[in-house]
């Protein structure tokens, strides 16, 4: 690992030079961050499970058409991705109220929404990520109007995969956020999914008793981040119940 180029190091994930042309090494680290790295901490094992989550995901989506970055999982902390041109937007998909939607628009937290909304945000660390509309993305070109059908459509597809997935596990998917990517397929250029899709970027909710799995736990001090983290991994049939902590504590990376 250490002989490897750093091609970049983000808040939660480190990426390096892969091994063909085309390929990058996707590091997952257990550090965690919120309100734009103001808060941090490592949370042990928090790389492990959502590499294991991240990969599991994808493969799903792959098996249903959509294109995704992912290669193959490496490792305990890392999967090789293909390496694409990053759309600098977050696309952010959400079913229930919560988060900055029932800050900004005073929407209960847990309400249903009448249907899955779709926000936009533009990446940028220094200005917080600031919510955007597509006059912004078009005006500013950061994105091809059919990219935005594109990655919108699959933002859909991805929620309606996801909410099936997560119900069959017992879990509310509140809300998500997806990030994409350009490729080029000899002439042709498209949008493939990128990024991650863990605890870490979605809402996830007990169905019954409305326990938050996710991020959440550690952006509201509520503890146990690993623990429910581990616990999203055991219900979606990824690691066995008394398997999880062990594995998530296992620092060996090959
Ligand atoms: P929000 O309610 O804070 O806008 O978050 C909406 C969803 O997006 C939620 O599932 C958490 C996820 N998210 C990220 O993955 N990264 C971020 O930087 C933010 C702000 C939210
Ligand atoms: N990922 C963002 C940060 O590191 C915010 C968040 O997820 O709440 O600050």
């Amino acid at each position: 690992m250490s002989r490897r180029k750093k091609i970049y190091e983000g808040k939660a994930k480190i990426l390096y030079e892969g091994p063909e042309p085309g390929t990058i090494v996707q590091y997952f680290k257990d550090d965690a961050t919120a309100f734009n790295g103001e808060k941090h901490a490592t949370l042990e094992g928090k790389g492990v499970l959502n590499n294991r989550i991240s990969e599991h995901i994808m493969l799903g989506l792959q098996r249903i058409g959509i294109p995704t970055h992912f290669i193959k999982r490496l490792n305990m902390r890392e999967q090789l991705i293909r390496q694409c041109e990053i759309i600098p937007l977050e696309i952010v998909v959400r079913n229930v109220a919560a988060g900055s939607i029932s800050k900004r628009l005073g929407i209960e937290e847990g309400q249903p929404l009448p249907r899955p909304i779709v926000e936009y945000y533009f990446k940028k660390d220094e200005l917080g990520d600031p919510m955007i509309s597509e006059e912004h993305i078009n005006a500013f070109g950061w994105a091809a109007p059919h990219e935005m059908d594109e990655m919108v459509t699959t933002a859909l597809r991805v929620n309606d995969f996801l909410s099936g997935l997560f119900t069959g596990a017992g879990i509310r998917l509140v809300d998500f956020k997806l990030e994409f990517g350009r490729v080029f397929d000899g002439e042709m250029q498209r949008v493939i999914l990128a990024d991650e899709i863990s605890p870490d970027s979605c809402r996830l909710w007990d169905m019954e008793s409305n326990e938050k799995l996710d991020k959440d736990r550690f952006r509201r001090d509520l503890g146990n981040v690993t623990e429910a983290y581990a616990e999203v991994a055991r219900r979606l049939g990824i690691m066995r119940q008394n398997n999880v902590v062990a594995v998530a504590n296992d620092e060996g990376t090959s």
